[in-house]
């Protein structure tokens, strides 16, 4: 079945949905959650896998065509890559991604190529053992470095991209080892601005690190030039000029892309976020489980859609940072 494109009061098309299928992490990034981890979702406020396909269809009826599979870390969720097999089988959908801390990867990344998952998005912020630790809270980049290594193994999971949010005061020293190393393997590195989402709310402005600023100290000393860009894409992608390798710069602080802005999310117990920043969600699960046919939930969806936020205001003076982490929205 094929309904009306979903677009907002903006005039964006939404063709690109990220869900959350877990709000759970075996990590706790400094950025992104609380030391001691954060109050979890009962099962029961879980959406099922029932669930998750019925939305995921009903959006592909809409236009999307993207979607990006995240948690907390969606590999910790009981049979995930039984999940991504049942979405990579809706009508519509041109792509399905998972981003994922690469800790469960030796054993999952078989099993999710075999789904038809066709991109995988792994966060690194470090590539020395006790800055890794002092990051993430957890002794396990040689696990994730070994799980990278067996994921390359599988040639439909490339390119391959890995993520390190980049945080003045801790990314500096790790910006020329990336460098290296997106040189040295099959990696896409990108460099994400650090956002107000963390855990302990305790972002400052002052802390990120900008896309621009790393791109001149890599470019100091292995020279970038600028690769083509898709129109939607939120990285702006650089080549080593004497050779292999790609650097990508996600810049949503110092260079917002909000015009742009085709996504939206759904979070693990089923609610609608139209920006990682938004005060207002919409609680889907809810209008489902009252009983909702597909059409009463599309007319929900499209309100809550026809009222996505414009841009965020990060950089605005009274920004208010969102009840929700990181952890709990999806990446
Ligand atoms: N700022 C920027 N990126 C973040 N991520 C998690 N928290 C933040 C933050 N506060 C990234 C993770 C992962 C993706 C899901 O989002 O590193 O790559
Ligand atoms: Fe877990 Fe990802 Fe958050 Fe780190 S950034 S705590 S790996 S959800």
């Amino acid at each position: 079945m094929v309904r009306d494109p979903l677009h907002d009061g903006h005039g964006r098309r939404i063709s690109d949905l990220r869900v959350s299928v877990t709000d759970r992490c075996n990590f706790r990034c400094q950025y992104c959650m609380p030391a001691e981890g954060l109050p979890w979702l009962e099962r029961a406020e879980v959406l099922s896998f029932e669930e998750i396909e019925r939305l995921v269809t009903l959006l592909a009826q809409m236009g999307v065509e993207e979607l990006r599979l995240t948690g907390g870390e969606p590999l910790v969720r009981r049979d995930f890559p039984a999940l991504a097999a049942r979405l990579k089988r809706v009508p519509g959908l041109r792509e399905v991604s998972v981003t994922t801390n690469g800790f469960l990867l030796e054993r999952d990344a078989e099993a999710l190529v075999a789904a038809g998952v066709d991109r995988f998005n792994v966060s690194v912020d470090s590539l020395q053992r006790d800055r890794f630790y002092e990051q993430t809270r957890r002794d396990a980049l040689e696990r994730v470095l070994a799980g990278l290594e067996h994921l390359a193994t599988f040639p439909e999971a490339h390119p391959i991209k890995i993520n390190a949010v980049a945080i003045r005061g801790f990314t500096e020293d790790e910006v020329l080892p990336f460098a290296r190393f997106a040189r040295e393997h099959p990696y896409e590195v990108r460099f994400i601005e650090y956002m107000p989402l963390d855990g302990d709310r305790s972002w400052k402005a002052d802390q990120v690190l900008t896309g621009a600023e790393i791109r001149a100290a890599i470019h100091a000393v292995y020279p970038l030039e600028p690769a083509a860009r898709d129109p939607h894409a939120t990285a702006r992608v650089h080549r080593f000029a004497d050779g292999q390798g790609r650097i990508g710069f996600i810049n949503p602080v110092s260079e917002p892309f909000c015009g742009d802005c085709n996504r939206i999310r759904l979070t693990a117990d089923g609610r609608l976020r139209t920006c990682l920043f938004s005060l207002h969600e919409t609680d889907l699960r809810a209008v489902m489980r009252a009983g909702a046919t597909d059409d009463e939930l599309e007319r929900t969806i499209r309100s809550a859609v026809w009222a996505k936020e414009l841009k965020h205001h990060v950089n605005d003076p009274g920004f208010v940072q969102p009840k929700r982490t990181m952890s709990a929205i999806g990446g």
